[in-house]
This record gives structure tokens, C-alpha cells and sequence, in this order.
């Protein structure tokens, strides 16, 4: 009645709208290269053990080897009516050499064999994640390296706080993409585990040899339990996280990016190739590639939701919902990819307006800590250092003028410890250049932590 692989006990066909609905091909064929890799694996090993011929083996290793060549040259044809994947490459396998391809899923079951299919490919896709950030790191650490006395300003709730390098900004960023290949790496080693074998969900009544099938795929050992290792998708969730995390940090840049080109802050420009204008006002130039990236994060984040969502309420062991779990993190894989390398590509071309930056910096009272520091050496406590700067700063206000520009007469008249040459000494330069401890954002510093992270990225 059916021509399914699993047909024998159904007697009417499937729903034609339901075949496609059902069908998973156009999410999983890009796992194809996996799928054979782990077939392959698992039909030696079944050879090994004596459960498959040495004339099947043969057989099967050289269709498969066909079958690749077929996909990669765009003449295999994917069909919906075959779901997935796993089914269309085996049905393939059986027409070009029969039998042989029939006996190919022995000890096995789609079960396994996807969960093993999606780690390996999330595994090659990871560490091209990783690099994808390592380069991302280094362009930055590059431009840092031009920008370790670039003065702008430090902001916190956008407010003017005080004066930073701009190379000491874009080092944050270095360090939040190091903890975000650290996770990717993390999340990696607990996925590297091999869940074939266990078949269905309970495991195989075959003497295989599992610790044989996860050594020749490069996992670190075979899974332990069957029936967590067919439904456990911990590893969507942490990558996805992962992913979501690193898109966050995309996202806050690309938010300074927008600011900072903006009329108002004009402390950059884009390159061109990364910008677009607009079809009604000619004068436009748009920061397009920071505001998709932004947007990029809302998908990536909703793809994390959706896997702990879909999997929240699933009985062990494996469940249909779970064909949903490659949509959500091919998506957000393929989405941060881009932005990362977006950003590689774009930020080496940034246009850096030192003097708009140092100007900002320069106004909106940045260097009043700094002012309260230099009282508190004199013997002012902070908190009465901190009262006179701030009526100070009350005073500039009304005068239309900056600290550093007070007279003798204005300091004198605020508060007798105000010494006017603490007031002269004010300078953004000094500012940074007082910061000048681990982590601070002193150019001495900056140029220590450059050459450090030049070393690390080599
Ligand atoms: N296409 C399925 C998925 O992606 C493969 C596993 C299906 N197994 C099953 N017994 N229906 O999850």
C-alpha cells in the first residue's frame, strides 16, 4: 500500500498536505555530509563485529560515496515524500545497490542517527563560530592598537561620566567575545558525545561496538544513557544560548555604532559598502549593517525560547516536536555567522573623527572625579571633595564655561580648599592617564593589554 520505509502496517496513504508538512528536507539536507559520515561509521562497524558482510560493506561505503558526489553536484533530488534526510539518502543507497542498502540500518534508528547528525554538524559549525569570533577579536584588538590615546567620552546612562580610550572601549568587546567563544567551547565538549547505539531508545539486541563508531566520528566517548541520548537536547539550548549571548553583544555595539554615527555624536562614519541610503531623502547614509545586526539578535533569542519551549513538556524519549529543534539553531547559527563577519569585514574601514571625540570628552564635566580626587590628596574627605565639585559644576553651569577655565576668584568663592591649580591641572589627557592600573583605561594600559591580546590571537 505504501512505499514508506516504515509502511508495512499502514493500509492508506499519507495526507498529501501532511507529507510536506511533515517533511523535514529542507532543514536537514545540509546535514547530508554528517549522514553519510555517520552511516558509514556505523556499517564498518557492524562489519567488524559480524553483523554485516564484508561484500555489503563494500557495497554500501561505495554508494554512499556516490550519493555524496550526486548531492554535492546538484543532481540528487530530495524528496518530501521520503521526510528527511536520513530516509532519502537510504532510499537512494537501496536503489543504487540493493540489499546491502537494506541491511544499512541494522542496530540503528532515526533516533540516533539524527541527534548524531546534528551534533557533528554543530560541531563543525562551532569551531567555524569560534573562528569566525577569533578573527572578529583581532580586528578589534588592530583598531585598538591605533586607538590607545583616542579620547572619548565615557558614558553611563548616556551621561557624560568621564574620559576612556576608545582603543580601552573596543578591548570590552574583545573581552565579551572571549567569554563567548569560551562558551561555544564549553557547550562543545558536553555535546561531543556519541548516541549511536542507542538506537530507538533502549538500545539494540546486536553486539555492536559503540566506543569503535565514536572514536571513528572524533567523539570523545559514547553516550551512556540510550534513553537520554535519543531525547536530550541540552546541547541546542546551550549552543543557542551561546549564540544568543554573542548576538547581545553584537547588538549593544552595533547600538554605539548607530549612536556614534549619528549627526549628534559624529564620532564615526561607516564605509560606504556597509551603509545604504535612502530612496526620498538624497543626504541620507544609514548604519543598515549595525541595525540588521541589532535586529539579528531578536531571531537568535527567539530560537533559544523556542528550543526550551518545545522541549519544557516532552516524555523521554524522542518526540516529533523535536524536528523543530534543527530550524531554531540552523537559523541562529546562520545569523550570527553573518553579523560576525559582517562586522570583521566592516569595522577595519571605520572612519574615526578624533577630534569630535576628544571634544565631546572635553565638555559635560567629565573630568570632575577627577577634580574630587585631586581635593581628597589635598585631606578633603570624598564626600565633602565630592559637594564642593559639585557646586562647581553648579557654578560652570550658569557661566557657560568648563572646570578647568575657573579663576581664582570663582574657586576662592566656592569653597576655600579649592585651589585654582587643581582646577588648571584638569585635562582629559590626565584624566586617562591617571587610570593607569590593571583593567583602567590609561593608554599605558591599553598598549599592555593589546600586545597581550596580540599574543593570545597569534
Ligand atoms: N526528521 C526527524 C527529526 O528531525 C528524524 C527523526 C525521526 N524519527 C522518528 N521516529 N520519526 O527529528
Amino acid at each position: 500500500m505504501s512505499e514508506k520505509p516504515w509502511g508495512g502496517r499502514f493500509e492508506s496513504p499519507t495526507d498529501e498536505f501532511v507529507e510536506a508538512f511533515n517533511a523535514s528536507t529542507d532543514v536537514d539536507a545540509r546535514m547530508f555530509a554528517e549522514d553519510i559520515a555517520g552511516s558509514k561509521a556505523h556499517a564498518r562497524m557492524l562489519c567488524e563485529q559480524g553483523i554485516l558482510s564484508q561484500q555489503d560493506l563494500n557495497a554500501i561505503l561505495r554508494g554512499l560515496d556516490e550519493i555524496s558526489g550526486e548531492i554535492n553536484s546538484g543532481e540528487f533530488e530530495f524528496t518530501i515524500a521520503l521526510e528527511d534526510v536520513h530516509m532519502n539518502i537510504e532510499a537512494r543507497l537501496t536503489e543504487k545497490i540493493g540489499d546491502a542498502g537494506k541491511r544499512l540500518h541494522t542496530a540503528r534508528s532515526r533516533n540516533d542517527q539524527v541527534t548524531t547528525d546534528t551534533r557533528l554538524y554543530l560541531r563543525r559549525r562551532t569551531d567555524a563560530m569560534i573562528e569566525r569570533i577569533r578573527d572578529l577579536q583581532s580586528v578589534l584588538v588592530g583598531l585598538a592598537s591605533e586607538h590607545v590615546d583616542t579620547i572619548m567620552p565615557g558614558f553611563t546612562h548616556l551621561q557624560t561620566a568621564q574620559p576612556v580610550t576608545l582603543g580601552h572601549h573596543l578591548l570590552a568587546y574583545v573581552e565579551m567575545f572571549e567569554r563567548d567563544a569560551g562558551r561555544f567551547l564549553d557547550a562543545r565538549k558536553r555535546m561531543n558525545q556519541c548516541p549511536l547505539g542507542s538506537a530507538a531508545l533502549a538500545g539494540t539486541t546486536f553486539p555492536i561496538n559503540r566506543q569503535a563508531t565514536a572514536n571513528a566520528l572524533g567523539f570523545d566517548a559514547p553516550t551512556a544513557n540510550s534513553l537520554d541520548a535519543v531525547s536530550d537536547r541540552d546541547y541546542i539550548m546551550e549552543l543557542l544560548a551561546a549564540a544568543s549571548i554573542c548576538a547581545v553583544h553584537l547588538s549593544r555595539f552595533s547600538e554605539e555604532l548607530i549612536l556614534w554615527m549619528s549627526a549628534q555624536f559624529g564620532f564615526i562614519d561607516l564605509p560606504d559598502a556597509f551603509c545604504t541610503g535612502s530612496s526620498i531623502m538624497p543626504q541620507k547614509k544609514n548604519p543598515d549593517m549595525p541595525e540588521l545586526v541589532r535586529g539579528k539578535s531578536g531571531r537568535i533569542i527567539g530560537g533559544l525560547v523556542a528550543i526550551l519551549t518545545t522541549v519544557k513538556g516532552l516524555p523521554l524519549a524522542y518526540n516529533k516536536d523535536m524536528q523543530e529543534d534543527k530550524t531554531a539553531i540552523f537559523d541562529a547559527y546562520d545569523n550570527l555567522e553573518g553579523s560576525l563577519r559582517v562586522f570583521g569585514d566592516m569595522l577595519p574601514g571605520m572612519q574615526v573623527n578624533r577630534e569630535a571625540m576628544h571634544k565631546a570628552a572635553s565638555s559635560g564635566f567629565a573630568t570632575a572625579t577627577d577634580l574630587a580626587d585631586a581635593l581628597v590628596r589635598a585631606g578633603v574627605p570624598f564626600r565633602e571633595a565630592h559637594a564642593i565639585v559639585g557646586k562647581s559644576v553648579s557654578f560652570c553651569i550658569h557661566r557657560h564655561i568648563e572646570l578647568h577655565e575657573m579663576d581664582t576668584e570663582a574657586c576662592a568663592d566656592i569653597d576655600p580648599l579649592l585651589d585654582v591649580d587643581m582646577v588648571r591641572a584638569l585635562s582629559v589627557e590626565a584624566c586617562v592617564a591617571a587610570r593607569n592600573h590593571i583593567g583602567g583605561t590609561a593608554p599605558a594600559q591599553v598598549r599592555q593589554q593589546v600586545a597581550e591580546w596580540q599574543d593570545r590571537l597569534a
